[in-house]
């Protein structure tokens, strides 16, 4: 669910007055599907013996033979192209899955998403591949498809429409699935928009079930996806029904989303098996936004969940390490292992999570997933798995290919949000194996100066053994120095004993805040011939510095730490969904704010003051786009101390002005807390706003004007201030009080449906020297629009333009921003902003509202 770029890009000098040149048109990306209330986590129940029994039998069998034995594995475009699909995207896939050799590692699905449809039914009554995406028809992809020796993946919907409005199978099933196997397609993933549910399970078991049906009398073995997204608990009754079904709503390229979906999944292991299996959606390595790390636990816990391993990203421009993460032949081996066992979870703590998966040959894959932000060592008895006793036991760590040998405790140091796998078997002759040697760390924040921080290490030795001539050493940054204040050697380290050290480490004055890397490297001499060993760390260090003096909005200071029930914590919007950028203005009993911080309780976010604040100040509340009417409660905490608290705070409530005296402190932290059953603070979609939070540093006073500051250029306050349109497909402007950011009145523009240029050619130059950006409030009842912002400048009006593509859910609201130093002048003009002879924005999506057009100017100057 995301836009898919901006506005092409104009830019025309023009001499004179406005007749400007055809309007951006972009894409419009495809509605959100409706996202699923975040399930309540079923008790989970393992199925009966004799129903796992049947569903060996029974699961996945088209013509006789079970479809799906092994988690599928293939393409799906929606991840990274939306609705932009199209034949030539589909046979490019299918093209580089075979010459990159991941055709035969076993993606062989290429699985067409939504929107390849045209809008209606043909006169038959079938669904009509849309010409222009896919000239060739469905038919004509499934026959190249087939000849690469891969097969051909469709998308339809159990419901009247699919999510982004093409036409739905519900009561089509007979003839869609006909269609479908008649044009040879191999694979159907099957929605919920539109599904006119009564919302109980019998309704989704019947619409999915009827597929399935229809599918089944096909003939055609097809492999059924069950996409609605976990509402009805679906691994409670979807065995024998589809080979695989959707555990949670969608997933995005982010570490929260990720995370979320692995602590969902995880339990859910009794019920997947052989032709029937747990989905957490399609994979986003390679898409912006996961780290390395995060990329190789994605591929880690989907193969340790046995889940479908569905390439998310633009295979013919992924990188060389997006191609290294998907083809990894081992951690495929252990996704794919025919004994069909989705891992179970041996234990997961504070964090830390440990997995085993049984493997057909008697190995057992074990991952160590460390969820949490810094680096932990994991560590598991091998006796609590399922593996048999022995005396030691043989590790071979999947991504790295290092074989070591432990006696009885495996373990590993994990990187924040990594995952260490290791395919372990008994071993009997250890001797020439090197020992698996820990080296774990613990590393406070650092903050630049005399002070210092303590690090502590522990090196522990799992091997069978002593090992000798034991030495620790740590590599920082240049001008950083890490000195050991205990001893960092050992003559000798019997097995599962410890080396603890601990280290001061200076960060000089003046270090920009930030994460840096601090390397502890253990070496060592193993075995009787003593040879030469080493194991390795690395700990990413925090530096934090104080704000600087001066009154400004919090939501432009960066955090050090957050934390959040639903997605990432977002600044300037509302928290919304899963997503990243996914949430709306922030909007409290109708107030909208276009400041401030958007959570779902419980969350934490941490700021570091150093000492030099004195206040925040901030309206707290629940959002309006929350669904249920369940309380959160707000506290501003200075160091360890409560300083405001506002007391459970009700959906639909005014907002509540929280004032913290902060002097002194070294930290702040703002923490939700939901009020969830039990009282364990744990629930969601009460989406807590701190709206319009404003900290005072350095001995600002309370008049101060607020960094950083904005000039309003247009706010409407008068009427429609002149705006009128650019291109000659006009549009029309009211004056409106429905939407507005800015004093009371906004404006309301319908727009023509490929958008117009809308705004002011002004009789005397603007000086809008020292902008640093310009922005504008929007607010559309469509399912997407641009956000487009362009001035003239100079004499001869030259055209500059450029903005964010802005994504908005239907009836969301938000900011658009342009960075100047993004927008693009024509060839030999530049941008000379105190020279502005008009200003327009670009909008589209029908009923458009708008407000408060301004300039902000760079933190530290004046508006
Ligand atoms: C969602 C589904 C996504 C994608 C999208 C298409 O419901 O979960 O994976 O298929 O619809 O509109």
């Amino acid at each position: 669910m995301r836009g898919s770029g901006r506005g092409a890009f104009i830019a025309v000098a023009l001499a004179g007055a406005i007749s400007l040149p055809g309007a951006a048109v972009a894409a419009v990306p495809p509605p959100a599907a409706v996202p699923p209330p975040t399930a309540v986590r079923p008790a989970v129940v393992p199925p009966s013996a004799a129903s796992r029994a049947s569903a060996a039998t029974e699961a996945g069998t088209g013509g006789g033979r079970m479809l799906a034995r092994t988690p599928p594995m293939g393409f799906n475009n929606w991840n990274a192209f939306g609705c932009d699909v199209s034949e030539t995207l589909i046979k490019e896939t299918a093209d580089v899955l075979v010459s990159s050799g991941l055709a035969a590692a076993g993606y062989k699905y290429v699985n067409i998403d939504d929107c390849w449809s045209l809008r209606d039914r043909g006169p038959d009554g079938r669904l009509v591949p849309d010409p222009v995406k896919f000239p060739s028809g469905i038919a004509g992809v499934a026959d190249y498809v087939h000849g690469k020796g891969l097969k051909l993946g469709i998308y339809g919907d159990a419901g009247t429409k699919t999510c982004a409005g093409y036409p739905g199978s519900l009561g089509s099933e007979e003839l869609d699935a006909r269609t479908w196997a008649d044009w040879g397609v191999d694979y159907l993933k099957y929605d919920n928009c539109y599904n006119q549910s009564d919302g109980t399970r019998e309704d989704f078991i019947r619409r999915y079930t009827a597929m399935k049906a229809a599918l089944d009398r096909t003939g055609r073995p097809i492999v059924y996806a069950i996409c609605e997204w976990g509402q009805s608990q679906p691994w409670l009754w979807a065995t024998g029904v589809g080979q695989l079904w959707r555990v949670s709503g969608d997933i995005s390229p982010n570490w929260p989303s990720l995370r979320t979906i692995i602590a969902h999944n995880a339990p859910l292991a009794p019920y997947a098996g052989p032709g029937h299996w747990n989905d957490p959606d399609m994979m986003e390595i390679g898409n912006p936004g996961l780290t390395e790390t995060e990329q190789r636990t994605h591929m880690s816990m989907w193969a340790m969940m046995a889940a479908p391993l569905l390439i998310g990203t633009d295979l013919r421009t992924a990188s060389a390490t997006t191609m290294a993460i998907y083809g990894n032949r081992e951690i495929i081996a252990i996704d794919q292992d025919r004994l069909g066992v989705q891992g179970a979870v041996v234990s997961d703590s504070d964090g830390l999570m440990v997995m085993d998966k049984p493997l057909a040959n008697g190995d057992h894959a074990i991952a160590l997933y460390n969820a949490t932000d810094s680096l932990a060592t994991i560590s598991v008895p091998a006796v609590d798995t399922g593996l048999r006793r022995a005396g030691a036991y043989r590790l071979r760590d999947v991504w790295t290919g290092r074989a070591t040998q432990v006696r009885s405790t495996i373990s590993a140091a994990v990187p924040a949000h990594g995952t260490v796998v290791y395919r372990v078997r008994p071993l009997s002759h250890p001797a020439g194996v090197a020992p698996a040697v820990t080296v774990g760390a613990n590393l406070a924040t650092l903050i630049p100066g005399p002070t210092g921080a303590t690090l502590t290490t522990t090196v522990t030795n799992r091997g069978v053994g002593a090992i000798s001539r034991l030495r620790l050493t740590a590599r920082a940054p240049e001008g950083w120095t890490v000195t050991a204040t205990s001893a960092s050697t050992r003559r000798r380290l019997d097995t599962d004993a410890s080396m603890d050290t601990t280290w001061t480490v200076l960060v000089p004055e003046g270090t920009v805040a930030g994460s840096y890397p601090i390397g502890l490297t253990a070496s060592y001499a193993w075995g009787p011939r003593r040879r030469a060993g080493s194991s390795a760390s690395e700990i990413v260090s925090t530096v934090v510095t104080a704000p600087g003096d001066g009154r400004r909005h919090l939501s432009t200071v960066p955090a050090v730490t957050s934390t959040n029930a639903r997605g990432p914590v977002e600044f300037d919007q509302s928290n919304g969904g899963e997503g990243d950028r996914d949430g709306s203005l922030i909007t409290i009993g109708g107030t909208v704010y276009t400041r401030g911080l958007g959570t779902t309780a419980p969350s934490e976010i941490v700021y570091y003051l150093g000492g030099r604040c004195s206040r925040l100040v901030t309206d707290v509340g629940i959002d309006d786009e929350a669904t249920t009417t369940i309380p959160a409660t707000f506290t501003i905490h200075a160091d360890d101390t409560a300083v405001a608290t506002s007391g459970p705070v009700s959906a639909g409530a005014a907002p509540t002005t929280l004032t913290a005296d902060l002097t002194g402190a070294s930290w702040l932290r703002l923490v939700t807390t939901g009020s969830g059953a039990g009282g364990d603070g744990t629930t969601t979609n009460d989406h807590a706003d701190w709206a319009a939070p404003v900290l005072s540093c350095g001995g600002a006073g309370p008049d101060d004007a607020v960094q950083p500051a904005e000039r309003a250029l247009f706010s409407f306050e008068s009427g429609t201030e002149d705006w009128v349109f650019a291109n000659p497909e006009g549009g029309s402007m009211t004056q409106s009080t429905a939407f507005h950011t800015e004093g009371g009145h906004g404006l309301r523009v319908l727009t023509p449906a490929s958008g117009n240029w809308f705004g002011k050619a002004l009789a005397e130059p603007l000086d809008l020297t020292g902008t640093a950006r310009l922005k504008f409030d929007v607010k559309t009842a469509a399912t997407g629009t641009t956000g487009e912002i362009a001035v003239q400048v100079g004499a001869d009006w030259s055209w500059c333009q450029g903005g964010r593509w802005a994504w908005t859910n239907p009836n969301s609201s938000r900011t658009v921003v342009e960075d100047v130093e993004d927008i693009e002048c024509p060839a030999g003009i530049t941008l000379d902003l105190s020279q502005v002879r008009a200003v327009w924005v670009f909008l589209n999506g029908g009923d458009v509202h708008i407000d408060n057009v301004r300039a902000e100017s760079a933190v530290g100057t004046a508006p």
